[in-house]
């Protein structure tokens, strides 16, 4: 499909947006995973381009063909998705987290097949991800004092008066080399069964991000589906409702709302 008659209001811009749905291994054939399909980060992506940004798109399971003019990092999990989404960010301008990033993981992943055995099977431990989201909303606020940071251009791991990415240091496999560099924009993605807008509220709080566009999941919405309808939470503005229509409506509604911020 051919997108036409979108403004070039993203030209210039690095953005990395993150897709799909992380599989966390219990042992070589099996895995926890969640229903993300990756469509509404795919319709992201193709849309920034479409605005004339520069995007990175990292894809977690995703069953879909590479966008044209888009650099895709394929992952599985939520440990590989943070490290390709923190490189990826450096000296990026705006990061979407649109991935579903599962919360916990097997303490242990078995080296060889768990076998069916007689009796009752043993129970899976589980162990907490990082939350990728809230450490890229905390480093900047450590970097620049605010939840928003997109006064200044750039920022460097020794711009702030905190002395850096305080949240790198501790957290699974971070790399020395990052500098810690703050995107200027950070949007997170919510789907909610229940108390929707007030979830979402306290999450957009908790994640310290711009943006967070929320999915009442159900009523064949999100999951799998071409089509979805959001509400976009604005840290210091009004919720922005996207009624139900193609992906590429919610994708361009946050386009709107990133472009302005961005100016
Ligand atoms: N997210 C993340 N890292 C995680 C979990 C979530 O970066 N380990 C991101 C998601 O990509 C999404 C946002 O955080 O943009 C919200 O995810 P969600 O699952 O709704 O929030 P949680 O804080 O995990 O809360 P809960 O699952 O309990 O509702
Ligand atoms: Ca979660």
């Amino acid at each position: 499909r051919v997108l036409r008659g979108r403004p070039r209001d993203l030209a210039g811009q690095k953005i990395v947006v993150s897709a799909g749905g992380t599989r966390e291994a219990i042992d070589p054939v099996r895995y926890i995973g969640n229903r993300s399909s990756g469509l509404q980060g795919y319709a992201l992506a193709r849309t920034a381009v479409a605005r004339g940004a520069e995007v990175t798109l990292v894809a977690a399971n995703v069953a879909l063909p590479d966008p044209a003019g888009v650099t895709v990092v394929r992952v599985e999990s939520a440990t590989e998705l943070r490290e390709a989404v923190l490189d990826a960010s450096e000296g990026a301008d705006v990061v979407v987290m649109a991935a579903a990033v599962a919360d916990f993981r097997p303490e242990t992943r078995h080296e060889a097949k768990i076998k069916k055995t007689d009796g009752e099977p043993d129970p899976i431990y589980l162990t907490k991800n990082p939350d990728i989201l809230a450490e890229l909303g905390a480093r900047r606020q450590a970097a620049f004092g605010s939840a928003s940071g997109f006064a200044e251009s750039g920022g460097s791991a020794d711009t702030g008066a905190a002395g850096g990415p305080v949240v790198e240091s501790g957290s699974a496999s971070g790399r020395g080399s990052r500098s810690g560099a703050s995107p200027k924009v950070i949007v997170g993605f919510a789907a909610e069964t229940h108390d929707v807008l007030a979830n979402g509220q306290a999450k957009l709080a908790r994640k310290g991000c711009d943006l967070l566009v929320v999915n009442q999941v159900g009523e064949g919405r999100a999951f799998g589906t071409p089509d979805n309808a959001a509400t976009v939470l604005v840290a210091g503005g009004d919720p922005v409702e996207v009624p139900l229509g193609p992906k590429e409506d919610v994708a361009d509604a946050v386009w709107d709302l990133v472009a302005a911020r961005l100016s």
